[in-house]
Formats: structure tokens, sequence, C-alpha cells
């Protein structure tokens, strides 16, 4: 049985957190979320505990460190289904997706090469790819989105040819919630020879995810917004693909030898993509992540999430005057404006009610034409939201008066 306030316990920064004087309703996860007791914990303990490098050394601190990477790289491997060794860490999300760009992109892309994104791509899995267009001469083409914003493997079937060598497209859009059908994705992408990029920051932290099920090539991740530290993520990468990449990310820790030939032997996938000192407290930050979302379950907290904003929208949609973006989503974001006011303003109002939402483009820049606006609020739900934080939530957005009242009082 799903116990929210249970959960909440757990968190620090809900406990009596105020803004502007009232009980704070954090609703913007999908920008990042709240860390459990167990992340901080496992975090300050390296510090306060177990400070050491690892890789480097032959004393008991280091070797013990050595020890937690590998076990953080085990659990990671379990949760995502993958192999150990196709585990490669990363500062977050977007500099997974770099590193796939800069290495396999880079490495493998020639003048006249396809590579498919969608125009509600956020900035990470977006601008990567524009440099590896700049830097080779391949084209960006851009799979249609259907009339709701959802990416179909029939719309994927009119744009790909050939030519196509990377498809790259978020599992779930961080403005729309919508999910993508990666695995039907993958198979139409390994048909036409090409290689399969999903970006995982919005899908990781709410739903299950199979990477040998899914048969997608690449899966990007950051643990910030699944309960972990800020400043870690993992790329996750099919081994054989990650053996042929080369590592333009050099330094201490990821070579066998160099020379003053000025030759240098990378190590293996995972450890050759991993130069210099590792963030070593986030690893042992998100392992406990990982292993708190798994106590919960993925499917409870996809559940969760999915019941929350069913409650929101069939509050919302009476009104006449909020314009909702996604109604069909239903997973854990909503986005919308109320009827002649400016998104920033109405964020603002709702921060001065002590709630907080993300308003603006969503680094999303690309999906204005879609939206027919240049701004939206989105709110965001997470395994602690309550049915109390989406009633202060739809009060204030329905009853909050008028914005400039945030500005003036
Ligand atoms: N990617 C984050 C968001 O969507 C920052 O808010």
């Amino acid at each position: 049985m799903y116990d929210v306030y249970k959960i909440r316990k757990q968190f620090p920064m809900l406990n009596n957190k105020k803004m502007q004087g009232h009980d704070l309703v954090y609703l913007d996860n999908a920008s990042t979320t709240f860390k459990p007791q167990c992340v901080i914990d496992a975090t300050v303990k390296y510090y306060s505990d177990e400070t050491a490098n690892h890789h480097r050394g032959d004393y008991d601190l280091l070797y013990n460190m050595d020890k937690k990477v590998r076990e953080t790289r085990e659990t990671v491997a379990k949760f995502f289904n993958c192999d150990t060794n196709e585990v490669v860490f990363t500062s977050g999300d977007t500099m997974a997706l770099n590193l796939i760009a800069l290495s396999y992109g880079f490495q493998f892309l020639k003048k006249g090469d396809e590579i498919l994104v969608s125009e509600a791509e956020h900035a990470s899995d977006a601008l990567p790819w524009f440099e590896v267009s700049h830097l080779t001469g391949a084209v960006i083409k851009f799979i249609p989105l259907d009339e709701d914003g959802v990416l179909t493997v029939d719309n994927l079937k009119k744009v790909i040819t050939n030519k196509t060598k990377i498809i790259s497209v978020a599992q779930v859009s961080n403005v729309l919630g919508n999910v993508c059908d990666v695995k039907a994705f993958a198979k139409v992408a390994h048909e036409y020879g090409a290689v399969m990029v999903v970006d995982g920051a919005q899908s990781a932290p709410h739903m299950k995810i199979d990477f040998k099920d899914l048969d997608i090539d690449f899966l990007t991740i950051s643990g910030h917004k699944m309960c972990g530290p800020t400043g870690i993520g993992c790329l996750i990468g099919k081994y054989d693909l990650l053996q042929q990449m080369w590592p333009y990310f050099v330094g201490g820790g990821m070579n066998v030898t160099f020379n003053k030939n000025i030759e240098m032997i990378p190590f293996e996938a995972p450890e050759k993509f991993e130069a210099g000192t590792q963030n070593l407290a986030g690893i042992l930050g998100l392992k406990a992540a990982i292993e708190f979302l798994d106590s919960i379950g993925m499917d409870e907290i996809h559940q969760h999430d999915r019941e929350l904003c069913e409650y929101a929208l069939s509050k919302l949609e009476k009104c006449d005057d909020i314009i909702i973006y996604n109604k069909n989503a239903k997973n854990g974001v909503i986005t919308f404006n109320k009827k002649g006011v400016f998104a920033q303003d109405e964020a603002t109002l709702l921060n001065s009610k002590g709630i907080a939402v993300r308003s603006g483009q969503h680094c999303a820049k690309m999906l204005n034409d879609f939206l027919g606006c240049a701004a939206t609020v989105r709110m965001s739900t997470y395994l602690y939201t309550t049915k109390e934080d989406i009633d202060a939530f739809v009060d204030a957005v329905i009853n909050g008066g008028d914005f400039l009242d945030a500005y003036f009082n």
C-alpha cells in the first residue's frame, strides 16, 4: 500500500518548509527532485568518513571506494537491466548526450547522413546533435509530432531513410509528459541500420526502464531528477558500441598508458569514458537513490503520478479560462496557461502562495510553434506529492486572484 505520508517523512525538504510564509508545495519535480535522508547520508558519509579517490592507489580507504563504485555500477545495471560494463558515469543526462554526440556522432557520421530528433526535444538532446551536424555536415531532420505532441512510429516512418544514422528522442517529454514508444522506434531504427538514442531524463524517475528489452542503443539519465544528488548521471550504452567509440574526454584514470610518441591507449569501456576524479560522493548518493526508488517500486511511483495528474486535470478541465496543453498525457506533468496571464506572472502568483512550478519554455525552445504560445506554466509531481498539494495548486490557479497582487502586496 502506497503511503505518501510515510514516504514524505524521509525528505528533510518536506519537513515544515515554508515559502512566502506558506507551507511549501513543490511541483517542479521535472526540474529537480528532493533527496531522502538516505541519499543525503550516503553523500555526507563520503566526505566525513570515506574520502578517498578510486583506481589510483593501494590502501584500504581507496580499495573501499573502488568497491563502492563497482557496487554502484552493479546497482545501476540491475535497475535498468543492462550489463555492468555498459554503465558510464557522467555529470548528468546533458553530459551523457554530449558524450554520445561527440564520441559516436562526430566519429561515425559524415556529410549527408541524417539525424532524426523532434521539435519537443530538450536542449540537452537537440544541441549536441546540432554540433554534430555543424562538425560533420550531417543533416538534422524532425520527426513530426501528432496533434497531442506524441512521437508515433507512423510519423517516424514518414521521415526515416537509408541515410538515417541516429534517432535521438526523449522517452518522456519534459514539457508535455508524453511517452514515446522507444521500443518500437528502436525496431524501426535497426531496420534502417540507425542507432537509437533515448534521453531518459524524464522517464527514468517515473517508470521502469528495461534497457535490454527495449533494445535501444543508448540511454541517458540524470541522478538529481530521481532523488539522487546533482552532478551525477549515467550513459548506458550497448557494449559493442561503447567499445567502438573514441573517448574524447581524456585524462587520468581512463588510459592504460601514453608516451612521448603522442600515443595513448585507453582502457576498455566504461572506464575509458571516465577521465579525471569522478564525483564519488554523487556516485554513492546515486546508489542510495536507486535503492530508495526500488524499495518503493517504479510501477507504484508511476501509478501515483498518474493518479495525481488525473485528479488535477479533472478539476482544471472544468475551468474555461485554463488552457491545458497535454490533457491526454496524464504522466506527472501538466502544462497550461491561464487565459490573459503571461506564464511567468502566473508562476509568480503561485510562488506568492508557496507553490513552486516552472514557467517559460522549459529548455525546449523549438516547441513554441506547436504549442502556439511563447511560454507555459508546468507543474510536475513526484513520489512525495500529495492530494493536498494538488488541492492547494488547483485552488491557487482557479481562485488565486490577480497576478499583480503577487508583485505589489
Ligand atoms: N530539464 C529540466 C526541466 O525540464 C531542467 O525543468
